[in-house]
């Protein structure tokens, strides 16, 4: 693959740095700063209600990313694209528009034990609401949930079931198609977290079977604040709106409202069209290298970093032992260090990885380990920040004074 570094301004700013946090946010390229800021220069104005040219200039710019995302993961309507801010805010919509409005006590929700808090939490909370009992799907240590287990824990009450497509600490890609259908067979619906996974791999939301898609525009070289909710469109049209406002609506009277038609139903007030124009881009640009080319550069890339650290000493890897069961993430831990201070090492060696539970706690617990480092890839990582990490990782026990 080109060496695509000299697409992202922050690596001319900062020449030095090996940037290992992509889980966290990737970078931005010229080409997403430069559309967002096209945008705000040349087609600003609120979009949806002015009937004037700037203002469908505006709504067109956010329209023609929508019909991008839907393009992207392959939907079958652009009707079941919603932008939300975040992954966060699209796993919050499904648990309190849906699972208020589906669940009651006796029926159950199960979520894979490694869930990301933002697809836990909000259905911690349905459940206080309505009474339906939250279970747990485990996995092995190396982070793999079988089809068999998913076979036993689901039950004729078992309404929904989350995962992530790959998990924000393993790394490890889940088989969401063999899960959605064993979970549609039980008449069970499958909310799928792609934060991890639509950046870094192609993503067919038809293929996979899945009910519900969420992911985040800021992992996938897009600016912050403009995330997306994919979800089959029979559900969507029978789900209340999550929130309330400005351009959802159809008719307003004193009392009451009707609601506008999908996607706009679930999307109250002025929206982010500067962020939906970078998603946009950062779609673009995805495409510009292609997935065949991302996903074999990032996966040699994993392997490299993956063999260098099973050699070193005191360096325990969590998940796989396998480098092709991590998808460009590699969580793990050093023999009497706290992972802050693992982190702090790095940082003095200006390799920006990331220590602590990654909104992950459960899976510590579950683990046995209060918190862990974690360095994850993105496409504009190469052989040399692999190195000057490894290099510190071989120092990191000396440096704590420990041999
Ligand atoms: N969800 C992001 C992560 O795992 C913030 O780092």
């Amino acid at each position: 693959m080109r060496n695509t570094k000299s697409d992202f301004p922050v690596f001319a700013a900062y020449p030095d740095i090996a940037y290992l946090d992509s889980a966290a946010t990737t970078q931005k390229p010229q080409q997403v700063l430069d559309a967002a800021a096209h945008y705000y220069r040349e087609e600003n104005a609120n979009p949806l209600r002015g009937l004037y040219d700037l203002s469908v200039k505006a709504t067109d710019a956010y329209e023609n990313a929508r019909i991008a995302v839907r393009d992207y993961i392959h939907a079958a309507s652009k009707r079941e694209i919603i932008f939300t801010r975040n992954a966060t805010e699209s796993l919050n919509l499904i648990a309190y528009s849906w699972g208020r409005a589906n669940l009651c006590a006796h029926d159950e929700i199960l979520v894979a034990i490694s869930e990301h808090h933002s697809d836990l939490l909000p259905w911690q909370a349905v459940s206080r609401e309505t009474g339906a009992k939250l279970r747990f799907l485990e996995c092995g240590k190396s982070g793999l949930y079988t089809e068999e287990d998913l076979r036993k824990a689901l039950t004729p009450e078992t309404k929904i079931f989350a995962i992530a497509q790959v998990s924000n600490v393993f790394g490890r890609l889940n088989p969401i198609r063999e899960f959605a259908e064993i979970c549609h067979k039980n008449g069970t619906l499958i909310v799928c977290d792609g934060a991890q996974s639509v950046p870094h791999i192609p993503v067919d939301v038809q293929e996979l079977g899945v009910d519900f898609l969420a992911f985040s525009g800021h992992k996938m070289y897009a600016p912050m604040g403009i995330g997306v909710l994919y979800g089959r469109r029979e559900l969507l049209e029978k789900m209340p709106p999550f929130l309330s406002g400005g351009e959802m609506i159809e008719y307003v009277t004193r009392e009451s409202a009707t609601f506008a038609e999908l996607p706009h139903k679930f999307e109250a007030g002025t929206v982010n069209v500067g962020g939906a124009v970078g998603l946009h881009a950062a779609i673009d640009y995805i495409r510009s290298i292609g997935f065949d080319e991302i996903t074999k550069h990032e996966n040699a890339l994993t392997a490299y970093a993956f063999e260098k650290m099973r050699g070193i000493p005191h360096v325990n890897i969590i998940g796989s032992e396998k480098a092709e069961a991590h998808l460009g993430i590699i969580t793990f831990t050093v023999d009497g260090v706290h992972p802050h201070d693992i982190a702090a090492i790095f940082d003095a060696d200006n390799v920006a990885i990331r220590a602590g539970h990654h909104c992950a706690q459960p899976l510590h617990q579950y683990l046995g380990v209060q918190s862990t480092v974690r360095m994850s890839l993105a496409l504009y990582n190469d052989e040399r920040d692999i190195d000057l990490f490894v290099n510190t990782l071989k120092t990191v026990r000396r440096r704590m004074g420990l041999e």
